[in-house]
């Protein structure tokens, strides 16, 4: 774009200093935070901007993984988008974003998510909402269940190699689901200012069906368990993890945890006690058409074609004609086709993860099909609502 703004990587000592600078400021955390922060990273995943000889803003991308349809989309979690109060309103984070996205796409990365503090700056560049992250809460004394068929056994949380095979096969099945950044595991298991974590493992120790990472918190009024993560692979491992939960009443009034619009093993309850008291829709720009339709999965039943025409301001080979070829759960994207299926980058994101129905797209004018394109549309992209339990 314009020669105003130098995009770079973090060259040396200097500029991890004043990235930090710029990263606390913004976000109001510490010095040992940004430390820890960098690391975890890796710093050679963040870039800058430098304006005037200055550097004005920064950002961090984590390579990780998202599951759809059954398989991992390599994807790139972008966090910490921070512009120094000096250089902001001048256009630096959206020139910022337009380079990082340049920088995925020749990098094969299909598809990059974040959460906004603004949606308008990522609307911008082509993100647009795609799933959910929601924050429940339980009363304790609300778990009348009774299960104990199965051992909890505490665990040390040095290492989340244990829990991971766990969390994978969960997360397979969930659209959306990270395939976590090794960040985010030390983040999940980590002591903050000699915090105790407990970690528990659900079932036998050859064959485990669940864990729970938690912490106890205590504020002026209540103790409470907020679970940092958890999976369930069998409804007897989630029975008598509900059970494990409801033996803490006597001292603990709640328990809290972050994850999807609906929780299946909520249906284990016998009232509808449990309440989404915060949410967040994280936000996704598709950064390869081509690698972004052939790298996730299909309902295996089906055998489908559908021929896309997409707009994309920002990167020049996303336009034009695709067909997206459907058969025994996996997908062929070649260029060309009639184009009767036509979105632009935009709203493909919550198309692609099932965020939005075609229909529903249609109605608010995010796309244009012919019916038989929406009626392939619909079954291709069919599939449980996107969410996370991670935030970055
Ligand atoms: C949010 C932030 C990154 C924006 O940086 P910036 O350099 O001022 O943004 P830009 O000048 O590139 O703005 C690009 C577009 O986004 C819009 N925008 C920027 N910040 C916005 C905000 N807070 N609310 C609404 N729109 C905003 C701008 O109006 C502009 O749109 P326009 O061209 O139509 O006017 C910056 O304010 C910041 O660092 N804030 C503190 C940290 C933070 O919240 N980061 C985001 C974490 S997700």
């Amino acid at each position: 774009m314009t020669s105003q703004f130098e995009y770079l990587s973090v060259f040396d000592a200097q500029d991890t200093k004043k990235l930090g600078a710029i990263i606390q400021q913004c976000f109001g955390s510490s010095p040992e935070n940004w430390e820890r922060y960098h690391k975890r990273i890796g710093i050679e995943n963040f870039r800058l901007l430098r304006q005037e000889g200055h550097i004005s803003a920064g950002l961090a991308i984590y390579h990780m993984g998202q599951c759809y349809g059954g398989q991992i989309v390599p994807m790139a979690g972008i966090a910490a988008v921070g512009v120094a109060p000096e250089y902001r309103g001048k256009g630096a984070a959206y020139e910022i974003l337009t380079q990082t996205i340049q920088e995925l796409y020749r990098q094969s990365v299909p598809i990059s998510v974040l959460y906004p503090a603004t949606q308008v700056l990522y609307r911008k560049v082509g993100y647009e909402q795609a799933g959910s992250y929601c924050r429940w809460e339980l009363p304790l004394s609300n778990i009348p269940i009774q299960a104990r068929s199965m051992t909890i056994r505490r665990v040390s949380t040095d290492n989340y190699s244990i829990f991971e095979s766990i969390y994978t096969r969960q997360a397979q099945i969930n659209n959306g689901n990270l395939a976590r950044h090794q960040a985010i595991w030390q983040h999940l298991l980590e002591s903050e200012k000699e915090q105790a974590v407990y970690a528990y493992l659900i079932g036998s120790e050859s064959e485990p069906e669940g864990y729970i990472i938690f912490t106890q918190e205590r504020n002026e009024q209540e103790l409470a368990i907020a679970i940092r993560d958890w999976a369930i692979l069998t409804a007897e491992a989630a029975k008598c993890l509900w059970t494990f939960l409801g033996n803490h009443r006597s001292q603990t009034q709640k328990v809290s945890w972050q994850g999807s619009l609906s929780n299946p093993f909520l249906l284990l309850l016998p009232e509808q006690t449990a309440k989404i008291v915060w949410q967040m829709i994280w936000m996704m720009r598709i950064i390869d058409v081509s690698l972004a339709l052939s790298k996730r999965g299909y309902p295996t039943g089906i055998e489908a074609e559908l021929e896309l025409e997409i707009r994309d301001n920002l990167l020049e080979a996303n336009n034009g004609n695709f067909s997206l070829q459907v058969s025994g759960g996996r997908g062929e994207v070649r260029p060309g086709g009639k184009g009767t299926f036509q979105i632009d980058i935009r709203g493909l994101a919550p198309f692609y993860t099932g965020f939005l129905s075609p229909r529903q797209l249609q109605q608010l004018g995010y796309l244009k099909a012919t019916p038989k394109a929406l009626e392939t549309a619909t079954l291709l992209f069919s599939g449980d609502r996107p969410w996370m339990a991670d935030f970055f």
